[in-house]
Parts: C-alpha cells; sequence; structure tokens
C-alpha cells in the first residue's frame, strides 16, 4: 500500500552570531570544511555537514551549538546565514516529534575521529576536548556583545624593547564592583568602539586571560592581557588591527566594553602535584604568565608540582615578560627560550628547544600527573607536535596511544592563531 511520502526534515547545524566571537576555530577544526565565513558571519553549509560535532567542545562561547529542525528543502543557505544579527526563531511547523527528524550521521557522536563523504577517517581533534579532572568550574558568557561590562583601564605598558618592531603591550583592566570570574588559559572579548566600512559595530576580539583567578593584583578584581599590535595582515601587507591598536593606545582611566569569559577547556589542574609542560611563543605567553603566577602564589601554599617551559621569541628584546620571567628560581620553573632572530646565532624555534631538552621532555611525558599546554603561532602547533612524538619515540614511548590518553585524560590542551 502505498502511503504519503515522508517529509524530509533536517536538524541544522547553525551558528548563533549574537554569541559567536568569530574566532575561527570552528572552521579550522571542521574535518570536513563545512563551516564557512564572510566578513559578517560564521555559517554551516547544510548540505555538506554531517552532524560530527567535533567543531562543538572547541567553540569557547557555545555558539557553535545550536539546531534548528527545518524541512530538508527548506534549509537556510549559507547566504541567508552571512545575513543574519540572530539566530530565527525554532519553525514549530518544521519541528516533528524528534522520531521523525532525520538522523544525522554521527549527530551527538563525541568521538574523536569522523568521516569525511569519501569515507576517509580523519584525526579531528588534535588535543583535549575537555579540561583536567580537577580544574575548578568555570564560568563563561557572563557577559555578551549585547550585554557587555564595562571596564577601567588601570596600566597599560609597553613590554618589549622600543627598538624592536613587535610592540606587545601588558594592560590591567579593573572591574570594580561588577562581578567577572576567571580562571588561568580563559579569555576575553573585548569590543572596539566605531564602526566597520559598511557601518556594522564591531565584532569582539578575544585576548588570552594572562593573569591568575585571584587577580592581577592580588585580591583585586583585575586581570591582565598581553597585546601586540598588528601592523600587518596575513599576507604581510600594511593594515592596522583595529582592536591591537585600539588596546595599545589605551590610557590609564579609559573605558573597555568586554564580554565573556569564554573557555572551558584550556584549563589548569588545581591538583598541587600535578605538572605543567608550557610551550609557547610570542603573546601565547599569556596563559602560561597566568598559571604560573597562580603557582607560585600556590606555591607558598605547598603546591609541589613541576613547572617546565619552553618560551620562542624573535630575540629577548621581544620576549614579552623577558625580565620577570628570567628572575623566576630555577627550583620553580624551569624555563629554556628559544630566539628565531638573534643576529649571529641560528635560527632557534621551540621545537629545537624541546629536542634538545627531550630527556626532561620524555620524563614530563611518561608522568600521568604531567599537563600539556601549547599556546602561539598556528605555524607551531605541527611542528611541537612532531617534536613531542619524536621524543617520546627515542625514549621508549609509543606517540600514538599515549597522544590518545593525553586527549582522553584533558591533559594535552592546543591552543594556536
Ligand atoms: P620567526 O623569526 O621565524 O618569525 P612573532 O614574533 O611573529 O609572534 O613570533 C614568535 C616566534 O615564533 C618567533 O620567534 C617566530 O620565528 C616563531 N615562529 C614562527 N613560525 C614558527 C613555527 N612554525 N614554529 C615555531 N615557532 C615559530
Amino acid at each position: 500500500m502505498n502511503g504519503p511520502a515522508p517529509i524530509a526534515v533536517l536538524r541544522q547545524h547553525l551558528i548563533d552570531p549574537e554569541i559567536c566571537i568569530r574566532c575561527n576555530t570552528c572552521e579550522e577544526t571542521c574535518p570536513i570544511d563545512a563551516i564557512t565565513h564572510d566578513s559578517n558571519n560564521y555559517v554551516v553549509k547544510a548540505d555538506v555537514c554531517n552532524g560530527c560535532m567535533a567543531c562543538v567542545p572547541p567553540c569557547p562561547t557555545g555558539a557553535i551549538d545550536n539546531w534548528r529542525n527545518v524541512l530538508k528543502a527548506d534549509a537556510y543557505s549559507i547566504d541567508e546565514q552571512f545575513t543574519w544579527d540572530e539566530l530565527p526563531a525554532q519553525n514549530t511547523t518544521a519541528s516533528p516529534a524528534l522520531d521523525e527528524v532525520a538522523p544525522q550521521p554521527g549527530a551527538g557522536d563525541t568521538e574523536e575521529s569522523a568521516e569525511t563523504s569519501e569515507g576517509i577517517e580523519v584525526d579531528t581533534v588534535r588535543g583535549s576536548t575537555l579540561p583536567p579532572w580537577s580544574s575548578a568550574r568555570p564560568y563563561v558568557n557572563l557577559y555578551t556583545h549585547k550585554d557587555p561590562v564595562s571596564a577601567t583601564v588601570v596600566g597599560n605598558y609597553r613590554l618589549t624593547d622600543e627598538s624592536t618592531e613587535s610592540d606587545i603591550h601588558h594592560i590591567v583592566l579593573d572591574f570594580g564592583t561588577m562581578p567577572f570570574p576567571v580562571l588561568e588559559g580563559q579569555s576575553i572579548g573585548v569590543l572596539p568602539p566605531g564602526s566597520t566600512k559598511d557601518g556594522k559595530t564591531h565584532h569582539a576580539r578575544q585576548y588570552s586571560i594572562a593573569s591568575p583567578r585571584d587577580g592581577e593584583r592580588k585580591g583585586y578584581n583585575n586581570l591582565s592581557l598581553t597585546v601586540k599590535r598588528v601592523t600587518q595582515d596575513y599576507q604581510g601587507n600594511a593594515a592596522d588591527g583595529v582592536c591591537s591598536n585600539y588596546l595599545c593606545d589605551l590610557k590609564k582611566g579609559d573605558k573597555v566594553d568586554v564580554i565573556g569569559p569564554f573557555g572551558s577547556t584550556f584549563l589548569m589542574p588545581n591538583h598541587p602535584n600535578s605538572h605543567l609542560l608550557m610551550i609557547c611563543t610570542g603573546t601565547g605567553s599569556a596563559p602560561m604568565r597566568a598559571m604560573t603566577e597562580y603557582r607560585r602564589r600556590r606555591r607558598l601554599k605547598g603546591a609541589t608540582g613541576k613547572l617546565m617551559l619552553f618560551f620562542g621569541a624573535r630575540t629577548k628584546e621581544e620576549l614579552p615578560y623577558f625580565g620577570p620571567l628570567v628572575n623566576l628560581p630555577r627550583d620553580f620553573i624551569d624555563t629554556t627560550l628559544a630566539f628565531s632572530r638573534t643576529v649571529g646565532q641560528p635560527k632557534r624555534y621551540v621545537q629545537d628547544a624541546m629536542r634538545e631538552r627531550a630527556a626532561d621532555v620524555a620524563q614530563m611525558l611518561r608522568d600521568a600527573n604531567t599537563y600539556i599546554y601549547v599556546c602561539g603561532l598556528k605555524g607551531m602547533e605541527d611542528g611541537v607536535l612532531q617534536a613531542l612524538r619524536d621524543i617520546a619515540e627515542q625514549n621508549g614511548l609509543e606517540w600514538e596511544p599515549l597522544w590518545k590518553t593525553l586527549k582522553r585524560e584533558g591533559r594535552l590542551h592546543l591552543e594556536t592563531y
């Protein structure tokens, strides 16, 4: 007997433009290129997305985790999504009982691999998508684009030598009596004033917090950022970064609109005997500074875990926090610096420095209490993972199972840009 043709309904994956901070993480994470963006919005291609969920845990704001039941034939196109300022309401006429919704392959699957449309398995997630077991519970999205909090600039200092091209600032923001609880490894969004060429307000720009949870100044309701003035685009053409220039030019007493906090996985363990292996370049040092300073404060209360840091910069004059860093006692933090442009010396990257210290890195890798953090230039991610692999294998550790364990146990955190 012929029944009525089934209505094809799609659980369409959408990104909330009001919460999205345009950090590009989802687009980079998606194994099948289902996510794209224009100057306005990040959007999902309905005909490509297979609901594998790989993009959901890494999204710092949760903007990615939005779904609408639509008739398949009426799925929102990417051109429509590019124009949105907010998500459409749930269309109840296209919201049949759940069992009528066409299942999406892989939807709800939290495995760390997914299949492309050609059936090729790809490793979608290179780092942990969950925090260390002992990390404190973070607050996220307390303030949004629609309802930001106003912070006051209480400090703005250049960190890099005046003689260098790199203009990196340490900026301290105070929240007065407004609650702004943060953890080391989290970030905030800054809303630069003014508007884009086509008259739209600027989207928030994301910055890692460089101070510990109890304040840049202990006991104060403030935090710090490490901001590099952007003067070039990715192609190397002269271009002034909207938000970095705004921030670097701020004066004491100026007000800044802030949203966030963001981030619920790149967090430090709270158990005091845990070891931190930190690898960073340039302003990627912000979360490492936050974690190191928290441990320094906690050490006075008996934290015993080891801290090992690999930090790369062009020269020592361009390394943010060089002075304070080299003054930290060796029995508190084991620091190796890697300079790539010191005159008369060969180019040296963090991954080269890690290889030179292979025996010590391997000892950290062997210890189930070690938590690894990588933050900085996108390009370093491959190099650092390759160095970890080589070091593990040269020291009798099988990298693939170790890598899986590190990811599963919230012990490998990557944040590159
Ligand atoms: P380079 O001299 O090759 O640019 P920046 O100052 O641009 O933020 O960079 C910080 C440091 O990271 C610099 O020493 C830079 O070296 C280095 N770097 C650049 N690419 C990589 C990479 N693929 N892996 C590791 N370090 C890198």
